[in-house]
């Protein structure tokens, strides 16, 4: 390479220099955020309502004046269970603390529910003591309920919403959603990071499972049920007082709608489709009193949502008048250009309110402090923000002494609650094949067999005791029924004979065979799929094994969210979906079991909720796959037939030559 001259070498350094400092300004201002333009006008216009009355206000007002410029920014900052002890609220008066999915108190994931109540008193009762110098505030605790109170040991779970989509009941959601803030009232905690609003685009994102639907409409129904369940009517306050607790509507926005299905990654959609498809749950949830939003991860348009002022201010707090309280997500705040986990102005400017700091809280409290002193983040930014968690705090009775619910422990999984994850169950399931195996004689012979049996995992999935869910131990689940008991109970009633798993079915000769299989458990970014989609065989060795011997079988099949399965539909003679059923798998075998007769005891009422893909390309998994195997909507039911013709099984779904009659 030749030599430059020296003088052009040192302009070239010093010009790079000089753009180096103004990209270094600009991020420090949180300028380059890309993104979309937004034109708030476009949006839908609500009104919060659960309004707190002018007595309320007033109170917001009179303590927000008592506050130092430290305690207020304390409201602002919530940090993980694991990263702080009840005294430090003395030093440090956070406004709120966290149980991540992989938390729990004394660092124990499986702690019994009397020490997360203990770890909730003595975070409230630091906060609320007498000091000088200190406004008493409680603390507010928040917990990942998002299908059940899914941390605690002995609480009956839910079917992930995938599941709840299938049903298609806002008025289980409802009763879910009530039930679900009893479990979490009664464990003493406030706040639940749920539900999550998303419209998943691509099944290959890994949080498809947490979506209801890819049908905008339905998201938006299930938004209200859930809230008013979680949190009661809409202008109803002291809601701990009733057994509520208060909702977060995330991931706020177009969380599912990254490109490939990539966890955090980047929405490209307009504006307009934000609103009419990833936007639709919002303006419902604020309809019915959502107390909480929670930034997405994900960015739009190149920018991430955790700086997006126009969204999350112009939009959500100004055109949709949303007046409680915007949280960070887990760190999400560093990942804002010119952000650091321990510094960030620019997501607190663009409108976060409480930042989720998981890690290094104290160097974000100092610096935040710093920021507001220096006038980078406006005071009256700041008061706005601790205005909003106060009005919270209040509408949700945090200041009244009376919290009736609070050490309920038989609330976790009373009766009722088993007998309404039941009948969720029941609704969620789709019937894709039934070749006429279904329903299965209670008087008959089975074979229970297939990895997933018995796995209280792959029943439960991500996001049950622990963060992940792979470790889950039945004896975390005392609660729950594998849906081979379930099975094994239907049959037992009906005089029927389950044979031993462990023989050869060529010897033990079964009259059907129930093989039992899907996905590991997963969470987040860790269950992002990469094509091809589906690549466990083991059940599709078993079902083929199965139709050689002549032996009828039905595939249940339990995944987050539809896969490529063309292989196993062909293989097996009746194919149902389960999705993540949680804890109650007699549900399963209400309606694949009849009676004695063989007559149906319930029917299939489960519709998809995501179209189910017709090969592994990448394409149907995009946006508005035209040519699904079973679209939106698609169920068999016992009253409504079910056979299906045999389908390709070349990856790319090209037909097998030739096409073979089934
Ligand atoms: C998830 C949120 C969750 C939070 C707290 C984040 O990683 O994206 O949905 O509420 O962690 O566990
Ligand atoms: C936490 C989760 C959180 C995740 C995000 C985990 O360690 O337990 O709550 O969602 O990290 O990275």
């Amino acid at each position: 390479m030749a030599q430059l001259p020296a003088r052009t070498r040192s302009i070239r350094l010093l010009r790079a220099a000089c753009h180096a400092a103004i990209a270094a300004l600009a991020l420090a201002a949180g300028a380059v955020q890309a993104g979309g333009k937004v034109h708030p006008a476009a949006w839908p216009a609500a009104t919060h309502a659960t309004g707190l009355d002018a007595d309320g206000e007033r109170r917001v007002g009179e303590l927000l004046a008592r506050l130092s410029v430290e305690e207020k920014v304390g409201q602002v900052i919530q940090t993980d269970i694991s990263q702080l002890e009840p005294g430090d609220l003395r030093q440090f008066p956070l406004g709120s603390v966290l149980a991540g999915g992989d938390s729990g108190p004394g660092a124990n994931d499986r702690a019994p529910p009397a020490a997360w109540l203990a770890l909730a008193r003595a975070f409230r009762a630091v906060s609320t003591e007498e000091r000088p110098g200190h406004v008493p505030i409680p603390v507010l605790f928040g917990v990942d309920a998002v299908h059940g109170h899914n941390n605690i040991i002995g609480a009956v779970l839910f079917p992930h919403n995938v599941g709840l989509g299938a049903a298609h009941d806002t008025e289980l959601v409802r009763r879910i959603g009530a039930a679900t803030a009893q479990q979490v009232a009664a464990t003493g905690l406030d706040w639940t990071f749920a539900p999550t609003l998303a419209v998943p685009q691509d099944v290959r994102w890994g949080r498809s499972y947490e979506g209801y639907s890819q049908d905008p409409a339905l998201v938006r129904d299930y938004a209200s049920a859930m809230i008013e369940g979680l949190q009661g009517p809409p202008g109803a306050g002291g809601l701990l007082q009733s057994g509520h607790v208060a909702a977060t509507a995330k991931h706020f926005l177009a969380d599912g709608a990254t490109r490939e299905g990539v966890d955090q990654g980047d929405a490209t959609v307009d504006e307009a489709e934000l609103v009419r498809v990833h936007g639709a749950g919002y303006a419902a949830a604020i309809r019915a009193g959502v107390l909480t939003v929670m930034a997405s991860f994900s960015s739009w348009q190149g920018a991430k949502m955790h700086g997006n002022r126009a969204l999350l201010t112009d939009v959500l707090k100004e055109r949709m008048g949303f007046d409680g309280f915007v949280i960070g997500d887990w760190n999400g705040h560093g990942q804002v250009p010119g952000c650091a986990r321990r510094r960030c102005t620019a997501a607190f400017n663009a409108g976060i309110d409480m930042f989720m700091a998981a890690s290094g809280w104290r160097g974000l409290y100092a610096n935040t402090l710093r920021a507001v002193r220096a006038g980078e983040i406006p005071m009256a930014r700041l008061d706005d923000a601790v205005r909003r968690i106060l009005r919270v705090k209040l509408r949700l009775g945090l200041f009244a002494p009376e919290r009736p619910f609070e050490g309920r422990f038989d609330l976790l999984a009373p009766v009722e609650l088993h007998e309404l994850g039941r009948v969720a169950v029941r609704e969620s399931l789709v019937l894709l094949k039934n070749d006429g195996v279904l329903p299965v004689r209670a008087s008959a012979r089975v074979l229970i067999t297939g990895a997933a049996a018995r796995d209280v995992r792959a029943q439960t999935g991500g996001w049950t005791v622990s963060w992940q869910g792979a470790d889950t131990l039945p004896a975390d689940l005392p609660e729950a029924t594998t849906i081979e008991d379930g099975l094994r109970a239907a049959i037992d009633a009906g005089g029927g004979i389950v044979v031993d798993a462990a023989e050869d079915p060529a010897a033990s000769r079964p009259d059907v065979a129930f093989v039992v299989f899907g996905e590991p458990p997963y969470a987040e970014g860790a269950g992002d799929l990469k094509l091809p989609l589906y690549g466990s065989r083991a059940a599709l060795t078993q079902l083929r094994y199965l139709r050689r011997l002549g032996i009828p079988s039905v595939a249940v099949f339990l995944s987050g969210r539809p896969l490529w399965v063309n292989p196993e539909l062909n293989a097996s003679d009746a194919f149902v979906a389960a999705w993540l059923p949680g804890t109650e798998g007699e549900g399963i075998a209400d309606v694949l079991v009849g009676d004695s007769q063989g007559k149906p005891r319930h029917d299939f009422r489960g519709r998809l909720s995501f179209p189910w893909p017709r090969t592994v390309a990448a394409e149907p998994f995009a946006r508005g796959d035209r040519r699904p195997l079973f679209p939106l909507g698609f169920g068999l039911s016992y009253a409504h037939g079910g056979r299906l013709p045999r389908l390709p099984e070349d990856i790319l779904g090209r037909p097998p030559s030739p096409v073979a009659a089934h």
